[in-house]
């Protein structure tokens, strides 16, 4: 098995490659000067299993792997293994008004028609996965013990921002080593979140918000601002998918004690990996654990 990095996670893509003693492909990626992408193997890959790794995030990142993939499937690979570390238009996860596109069914549709297997983390919701429709092996690993094991020691309470959530809080206090809780938050519209009173014992205490995305930021604003007000001494946020649109990172880094992502998207505030989960699962689907 070999490793094709796509541009978007090339620390994950290094760190995979040793993990899993794979070797990374030769290729060359890059854009024509009118903006189209061009790709192209510089090794023989016929009948062996690639892994590609790429997110398709942004809309860039997402032509970018239905390229590869379709590209190490014509080159003759035998098994094409899509790692997708943050999976853009997930939170398209159905039709929510009349007559609109089900945007996260045409990604994994169309991506589904290269890649003999998938691996997802964190997805926004477990149901895409069945939306890889002819994929054989789909995996949707999560990165939450990764998270609570680097705030270990450093918190008196998890809380993710929702009932909704709570598997994400309940995953990381496991390794953080402390309770979890959630709170109450209403979503208005994309950018308005209000998070209804909640009485939480967290006076004097170090929480951590732990949620899958952090887009606007607004959710971990209101939910700080929640926490603050019942008197807790630091609030931590931590996310696995680090999209911060719209100045949304350098917001919450002035009202926070601490921010960090993983490496999904790599950005300032990834503090840890993905490359554990990710491994296993290539390891569970290849038979080689
Ligand atoms: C929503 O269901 C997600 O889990 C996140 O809570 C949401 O995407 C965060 O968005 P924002 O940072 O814009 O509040």
């Amino acid at each position: 098995m070999r490793i094709l990095c796509g541009s978007s996670n090339p620390s994950l893509c290094t760190s995979l490659s040793k993990e899993l003693d794979a070797g990374i492909l030769n290729a060359d990626i890059r854009r024509f000067p009118d903006g189209e992408l061009y790709a192209r193997l510089l090794e023989d890959i016929t009948g062996e299993t690639v892994l590609i790794v790429q997110s398709t995030y942004p809309d860039d990142n997402a032509l970018e792997m239905l390229m590869l993939s379709s590209m190490t499937r014509d080159n003759g690979a035998s098994r094409v293994i899509g790692v997708i570390p943050y999976f853009g238009y997930a939170r398209q996860d159905r039709v929510f008004k009349e007559g609109e596109s089900f945007a996260a069914r045409t990604m994994a549709r169309h991506l589904s028609l290269s890649l003999s297997d998938v691996i997802c983390v964190n997805l926004h919701k477990q149901a895409t996965l069945e939306e890889f429709g002819t994929a054989v092996g789909k995996r949707n690993v999560s990165v939450m013990s990764e998270l609570g094991g680097m705030m270990k020691g450093r918190l008196d309470l998890v809380l993710s921002p929702d009932k909704g959530a709570i598997t994400y809080a309940a995953e990381a206090a496991r390794t953080a080593g402390c309770p979890f809780d959630h709170l109450e938050k209403t979503r208005i519209d994309g950018s308005t979140v209000t998070m209804a009173r909640k009485e939480l014992d967290v006076d004097g205490k170090d929480v951590c918000i732990v949620d899958d995305i952090i887009a606007t930021g607004s959710t971990i604003a209101r939910a700080s601002e929640a926490l603050r007000e019942q008197g807790a001494r630091k609030v931590f946020a931590c996310c696995v998918h680090g999209l911060f649109t719209g100045g949304g990172r350098e917001r919450l880094e002035h009202i926070l004690d601490g921010l960090f992502s993983s490496d999904t998207i790599e950005n300032q505030t990834t503090a840890f990996s993905a490359t554990a989960p990710v491994a296993r699962a290539v390891k569970e689907l290849t038979g080689g654990a």
